[in-house]
């Protein structure tokens, strides 16, 4: 199989499910069509897939450059690659509860996330929601985009703390100075780019200016109509571009369980 046989978009905005592809063949045209669908929808969808861990990899491989966690501990020796995600009865704060971009206190924040879901909560729940930073930038005032062009702000690891299993506990973690507003490298779009879960402040403004703007870019970019939300089976992937996007895991299904492994992609550093 060479092309993309169909693509349904979830909304006009961000969203796209591909249809009659199975990921362990693939050849570099079909690499080259899925990632202009991922840079056209800002996150794809496939159904329906049955990974080993290499292929997992491998799948990542054809896409760009495996990345590894530098703040995560690594939970399968043989595939330092593949951070798990994984809740049950016994989980007090789950992976990706809070929105954010991926492991954005980076100097080189990954370009996109790939997550495999394999054991879906069995009385429903635990979607995972999707939010345009790019058609969020787009809808903001002229005059608050000149106001935003051209500040930065910290991301730091250490407000990771207490949430995850962190490698090098003793150790201060990475912090890194991004702008506010990043150009995607592949679309040339405009992004807003603070997440709640690393941004700690805007550079050159007084703590309670930061706290202030920081919390309208938070419910801006989190308004519905910039959203996507997708619904897991055993078998789902999805695909998120971490520099247009923000994403959600809703947590509404304690105490069932469910299990998923992620392979992340390089980045470049935001500009
Ligand atoms: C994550 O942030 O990678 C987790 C997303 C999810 O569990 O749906």
């Amino acid at each position: 199989m060479s092309k993309l046989t169909s693509v349904k978009k979830l909304t006009p905005l961000i969203g796209a499910e591909i249809l009659d592809i199975d990921l362990r063949d693939l050849s570099e045209e079909l690499a080259s069509n899925i990632l202009a669908t991922f840079h056209e929808n800002s996150v794809v969808f496939f159904r329906d897939q049955t990974l080993s861990r290499d292929q997992l990899k491998a799948f990542g491989r054809a896409l760009g450059k495996l990345h590894i966690h530098p703040l995560v501990k690594v939970r399968i020796p043989e595939h330092p690659e593949i951070v798990i995600i994984e809740s049950d009865a016994d989980t007090e704060r789950v992976a990706g509860e809070v929105w954010h971009s991926d492991a954005s206190a980076d100097s080189e924040p990954p370009l996109g996330s790939i997550l495999y879901m394999t054991v879906v909560p069995q009385n429903g729940g635990g979607d995972t929601l999707f939010s345009s930073t790019a058609a969020a930038y787009d809808a903001l005032s002229p005059a608050m985009k000149l106001f935003l062009d051209g500040l930065t702000a910290i991301h730091d690891g250490e407000r990771l703390r207490g949430g995850y299993s962190i490698k090098n506990p003793d150790k201060r973690l990475i912090a890194s100075e991004h702008p506010v507003i990043r150009t995607h490298p592949a679309t040339k779009r405009r992004c807003i780019y603070v997440n709640r879960v690393y941004t700690s402040h805007i550079v050159g403004l007084k703590q309670a200016e930061s706290d202030a703007i920081l919390t309208f870019l938070y419910q801006h970019m989190e308004q519905p109509q910039f959203q996507c939300r997708f619904k897991w089976r055993p078998g789902s992937i999805a695909f998120w571009d971490n520099r247009c996007t923000l994403h959600h895991a809703v947590w509404d299904y304690h105490p069932d369980r469910r299990y998923a492994e992620r392979v992340t992609l390089c980045g470049e550093r935001p500009v």
